[in-house]
């Protein structure tokens, strides 16, 4: 375990470089053109209040945030430029296994953005974390990542040991498996509802709702193999605080939340289950526009009753935060 100052300019100093960027693993790209992600999912600018929430968050929850921080997964820098701007701590790592991913968040930070930590690109995949010091990092942060490794306990193991004490693993935009269960249910039911409506459905509806049935399946089985796959897994808050007690990580489970609600103006993002549901068939799973119309006219009445169930609580978790704290005391 290092508290020493100087321990993370050294270890820096000592890795390998590769046309630029520090290499901690070999580059990966991503299965999608990493420059078309952002139009992709209707990204348009970076989004600062993602980093200041997530910084807001680790704050309120007493997290030190005195050490480096590293940042895994970091694609387009959604979390980045406001994490950049309002880490306190003096090192940020900002890592991603695509070196296009890592190119296009490192144009984020022009010549006069602000922001005290000093920040740092590294190539590294996180089935790769046991390469890095113990006792290193206070804060080790990822935004919509964590389904995305293979080994999910290995890796919560490996952040553990990496953590200083006092430090925290911070994720967000994580898919739990409730809330996505519920979301493929109620989509295998629109065939039925258009059927019912007079509507049929096209060859191109019925592939797009295969991709997402299919996918909630895959990413729910734990009884297959998900080296190939790029999505590859939903939680719970059970599974996650058992991983987390087993390595001295406390779990703070914030359902249905993101890094921007700990932000100016507060608000929150989630309305309903129904606004996420055709949020994400819209923005992530690609519908388009006409089978969007079809959806919202007839499924209406299955989205009301969800919604109605949950009127005065978020209800399934579907997109969640999972902070684990390690204990002050903890000795690595
Ligand atoms: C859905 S994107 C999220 C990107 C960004 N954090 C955001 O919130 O927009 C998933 C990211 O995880 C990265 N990733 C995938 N597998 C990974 C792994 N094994 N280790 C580290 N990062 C990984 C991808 O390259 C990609 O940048």
């Amino acid at each position: 375990m290092t508290s020493d100052p100087g321990a993370f300019d050294v270890w820096i100093a000592g890795l390998r470089k590769w046309h630029g960027w520090l290499q901690l693993s070999p580059e990966r790209p991503y299965l999608h053109a990493e420059e078309e992600y952002n139009q992709y999912y209707g990204v348009n600018a970076p989004n600062p209040a993602e980093g200041e929430g997530c910084c807001n968050l680790l704050k309120s929850h007493g997290v030190d945030l005195t050490g480096p921080a590293l940042e895994i997964g970091c694609g387009t820098g959604f979390l980045s430029f406001g994490f950049a701007r309002h880490y306190p701590g003096p090192d940020y790592l900002i890592t991603d296994p695509s070196p296009a991913f890592l190119r296009i968040t490192h144009e984020l930070f022009g010549p006069g953005f602000e922001g005290s930590s000093r920040r740092h690109f590294a190539i590294l995949n996180a089935d790769d974390l046991g390469l890095l010091p113990a006792g290193m990092f206070s804060v080790i942060a990822l935004r919509s990542t964590l389904h995305h490794i293979l080994n999910v306990e290995d890796f919560i193991a490996h952040c553990a040991r990496s953590l200083r004490p006092g430090g925290a693993l911070v994720m967000g935009a994580e898919p739990c498996e409730t809330g996505y269960l519920l979301m493929a249910s109620v989509a295998q039911s629109i065939p039925n509802a258009l059927k019912a409506a007079g509507v049929e459905m096209r060859p191109a509806w019925t592939a797009k709702l295969e991709e997402f049935t299919s996918t909630v399946q895959f990413c729910c089985n734990r009884d297959v193999d998900k080296t190939n796959g790029e999505d590859k897994h939903f939680f719970n808050p059970h599974d996650l605080a058992q991983m987390g007690d087993a390595y001295g990580l406390k779990l703070v489970f914030l359902p249905t939340g993101s890094f921007q609600d700990f932000a100016p103006p507060y608000g929150n993002a989630f309305h309903c289950f129904s606004s996420f549901f055709l949020m994400y068939m819209q923005f992530c799973m690609r519908f388009d526009e006409e089978f969007m119309a079809q959806i919202r006219l007839h499924l209406q009445p299955q989205l009301k009753f969800i919604d109605d169930c949950y009127r005065a609580h978020a209800g399934p978790a579907i997109s969640s935060i999972f902070l684990l704290r390690k204990h002050r005391e903890t000795a690595d």
